[in-house]
């Protein structure tokens, strides 16, 4: 879907069905002076009996609006404040959008007619976080997508031509990372993943280089290796690297998790929900589809992404519970539960990151149930080391209308990861499991400030949501971008 910016007054706009986003009111509808008397008496009568209250989500149709060209007009609602935030705009374009596929609209106008480019931005990524779809591999699909949304504004600002772009790219690198973590797990191994990075790097002009498990060995990457020898499929470390032109004396490092299927090895998961296993990489496209966004919006900081990928299998070559591995940090490791793998992957990571000169990471993986537990679907967990930056990333979140959630990450928590015959265990016990595999990782962290993102609950909708398809929602994409560009 072709999104463009036009300044054409709404009555021209010759498309399928013309957008128009619409406040909670409580009763009198909202004064749209733009619409002609009669379409305003159908508002008012939507309004009058509660067919249409401008509830966000909302959605009602006009067909053949008088003074409109569009072939139907589309009232959205935004919620309760008079004039939406942005995290409302987002989400009742999408709403809109998945409403109008229904009816297999073809084309499509969002009509603002207050653009500050906040908002302009928002609404360019809801309707293409909306339009997304996660069914490519059904054989039959009689849906058809909008080739063109037009976004009407009152003026040609070309702040506002900045805006839609800026949205354009933040929500087809979240699309990006949602077809990504959609991707089966008999397709995506971590060889493809690596080949899916690489495609997107050299078409954004991003460095790549993929590390394999002979490079791996020799640089020391033994937690890592030790997660992926039970699998035929070969492991790689996935680094993508942007350098600005006049940068920062800082060095953003991005990691993410990316097994792209979790089994749990030796200590094997239940069969009940383990399909949901191939959203264990939605770390990894997290950091892909953030340095997609990255390399074109160009901020002032360096960026390297860094993406171990596994596939952890259970089988005769594969690690035991009571294996103790020596990561690349020189820590030893003992192993009590082989399904505790994304922070036997990341440690590696996180030091190799560190050993390249980054001075802040973020990590992102869908690391626990427990955060699940703690946070369920809605907010994902941030762990820090460094609250100063973190409350940098959640500042961020806020701006992107993401939910993020800061967590704690005492000291105190540290005797339960204790190991009897290594440095560290790779486990904390039942209580705290969050906190407990956030502390693991900041062992590997140490001095250097850092961010973890736990996304397990946040990584996909399972029932799909009234502005987003079913499967992977990209979370923390867009904040990742925005961080960096805030820097
Ligand atoms: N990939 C899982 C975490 C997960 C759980 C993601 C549910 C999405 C939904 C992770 O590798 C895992 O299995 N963690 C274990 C850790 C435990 C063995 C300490 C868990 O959370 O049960
Ligand atoms: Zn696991
Ligand atoms: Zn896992």
């Amino acid at each position: 879907m072709l999104v463009r910016l036009t300044v054409s007054p709404i009555g021209v706009l010759d498309v399928d069905v013309l957008i128009l986003p619409l406040p909670e009111t409580g009763g009198a509808p909202p004064q749209v002076d733009a619409l002609a008397p009669v379409v305003r008496e159908w508002l008012a009568d939507l309004y009058a009996t509660g067919e249409f209250k401008g509830k966000l989500h909302e959605t009602a149709v006009l067909h053949r609006p008088e003074g409109l060209k569009a072939r139907r007009l589309m009232v959205t609602g935004t919620g309760k404040p008079d004039k939406p935030g942005e995290p409302e705009l987002r989400q009742a374009c999408g709403a809109a959008v998945r409403a109008a596929k229904k009816f297999s609209a073809q084309s499509a106008a969002v009509c603002l007619f207050e653009a500050a480019p906040s908002s302009v931005t928002a609404a360019a990524e809801g309707v293409l976080l909306g339009h997304w779809e996660g069914d490519v591999y059904r054989s039959k699909n009689d849906r058809k997508a909008i080739d063109t949304l037009y976004i009407a504004v009152p003026n040609g600002d070309p702040a506002l031509a900045r805006a839609v772009e800026r949205g354009c790219i933040l929500a087809e690198s979240q699309n990006f990372t949602r077809s990504l973590v959609n991707e089966p797990p008999n397709h995506l191994t971590p060889t493809v993943l690596a080949e899916r990075a690489r495609a997107m790097a050299s078409e954004n002009g991003l460095e790549c280089e993929v590390l394999d498990q002979a490079r791996m060995k020799q640089i020391g990457m033994n937690s890592l290796l030790a997660v992926a020898q039970g699998s035929a499929e070969p492991p790689v470390l996935i680094v993508l690297r942007y350098q600005p032109q006049s940068a920062s004396a800082d060095h953003l490092g991005l990691v993410g998790k990316g097994v792209t299927f979790d089994t749990g090895g030796i200590s094997i998961k239940p069969a009940d929900n383990m399909d949901k296993m191939k959203y264990d990489m939605g770390g990894a496209a997290t950091m892909i589809g953030a340095m997609r966004a990255i390399a074109q919006l160009k901020p002032a900081v360096a960026v390297t992404a860094f993406i171990p990928s596994v596939e952890n299998m259970p089988g005769s070559r594969a690690q035991r519970p009571g294996d103790i591995v020596k990561t690349l940090s020189g820590k030893t490791v003992e192993v009590l539960n082989t399904d505790a793998e994304g922070r036997l992957i990341l440690n590696d990571a996180i030091t190799y990151a560190k050993r390249l000169g980054c001075t802040h990471l973020v990590d992102a993986a869908t690391l626990t149930g427990a955060i699940v537990v703690a946070l369920g679907h809605i907010y994902a967990g941030v762990f820090t080391n460094n609250e100063a930056f973190g409350d940098k990333l959640l500042a961020a979140a806020r701006r992107q209308g993401e939910k993020l959630w800061p967590m704690p990450l005492d000291d105190d928590y540290r005797d339960l990861l204790k190991s009897h015959f290594a440095d560290i265990a790779n486990i904390g016990g039942r209580w705290g499991g969050a906190i407990t595999a956030a502390l693991f990782l900041k062992e590997f962290a140490e001095e250097t400030p850092w961010i973890h993102l736990d996304i397990a609950g946040t990584v996909s909708y399972d029932e799909g949501k009234p502005y987003a398809s079913r499967g992977a929602s990209g979370i923390c994409v867009r904040t990742l971008a925005d961080l960096a560009l805030n820097w």
